[in-house]
C-alpha cells in the first residue's frame, strides 16, 4: 500500500533531486515544500517587504491569505512546477537572490504554521514524496519512512553552484558557499520547528555518492 515518505536535510543536499525520481518510480506525488517558503518570498520581495536593508515582517503576515500556491505537472519537464496567484514563478524562485532571504521567511511562525498545513493536505491520503526541512518532524510526524541527508558544505556548495551556472545565473561559488552555510545557521537556529534530524530517520551522507548510487540506496531502503 501507498506510504509516505519524508526527505529531509540541510541545502543542497540533493533532497529534491532523488525525491522526484522516488515519486516517478513509485508513481507517487512529489511536494517540494522549500519551493512554497520560495514562493512565499517571491512575494514578499516584489512586494518590497523584504530587501537587503529591511524586513516588514507584519506587512508580510497580513497578507498571508493573499498568497495562494499550487503545483501543476508540466509534463515537458516531468515534474510539478509552482504557481504563485495563477502564475508560473519556477524560474524566479531558484536564483541565489531568493536564497539569501527564503530563511529570514522561513523563520516566521505564521508562514510556517500555514504552510505546514497546506503540505498537510497536500500529503494527505495518498502515497507522496515531500522534501524539506521539518517534513519527518513536523509536517508528517507518521510518516512511514524519513530520510535525512547530509553531505559537506563545500560539496553541496559544488552542487548548486552548477547548478546555478547552468541556469545562467552569473554566480561566484563562495557565495553560494556563504549562503548554503548561512541558510544552515539560521534553518537549524530559529525557534519554531528548527532543522534536526528526526528521532526515526536514516540519516544518508552522500558526499561521495552519484545521484544514481543515491537512488539504488533509497529504493533499496524503500523496498526493505
Ligand atoms: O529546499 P530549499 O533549499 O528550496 O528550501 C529553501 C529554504 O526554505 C530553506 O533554506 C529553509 O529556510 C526553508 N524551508 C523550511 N522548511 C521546509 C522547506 C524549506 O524552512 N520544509
Amino acid at each position: 500500500s501507498k506510504i509516505t515518505i519524508a526527505i529531509d536535510g540541510y541545502s543542497s543536499t540533493g533532497k529534491s533531486t532523488v525525491a522526484k525520481r522516488l515519486a516517478k518510480h513509485l508513481g507517487y506525488a512529489y511536494v517540494d515544500s522549500g519551493a512554497m517558503y520560495r514562493a512565499v518570498t517571491w512575494f514578499a520581495m516584489t512586494h518590497n517587504f523584504i530587501n537587503k536593508e529591511k524586513f516588514d515582517i507584519d506587512s508580510l503576515v497580513s497578507h498571508l491569505d493573499a498568497i495562494h500556491i499550487n503545483f501543476i505537472f508540466n509534463k515537458d519537464v516531468g515534474f510539478a512546477e509552482v504557481y504563485l496567484n495563477g502564475e508560473n514563478i519556477e524560474k524566479h524562485i531558484r536564483t541565489l537572490e531568493v536564497s539569501s532571504f527564503v530563511s529570514k521567511v522561513a523563520e516566521v511562525s505564521e508562514v510556517r504554521s500555514q504552510l505546514v498545513n497546506q503540505q498537510q493536505k497536500l500529503g494527505k491520503g495518498k502515497g507522496v514524496v515531500m522534501d524539506g526541512r521539518d517534513i519527518g518532524t513536523v509536517v508528517f510526524p507518521d510518516a512511514e519512512l524519513k530520510l535525512f541527508l547530509t553531505a559537506s558544505p563545500e560539496n553541496r556548495a559544488k552542487r548548486r553552484f552548477d547548478e546555478l551556472i547552468k541556469d545562467g545565473d552569473e554566480v561566484l561559488y563562495d557565495d553560494v558557499l556563504k549562503n548554503v552555510q548561512e541558510r544552515d545557521y539560521i534553518d537549524s537556529h530559529r525557534k519554531d520547528s528548527p532543522l534536526v534530524k528526526a528521532e526515526d530517520a536514516i540519516e544518508i551522507d552522500n558526499s561521495n555518492m552519484s545521484k544514481d548510487e543515491q537512488f539504488h540506496v533509497i529504493l533499496g531502503i524503500v523496498n526493505k
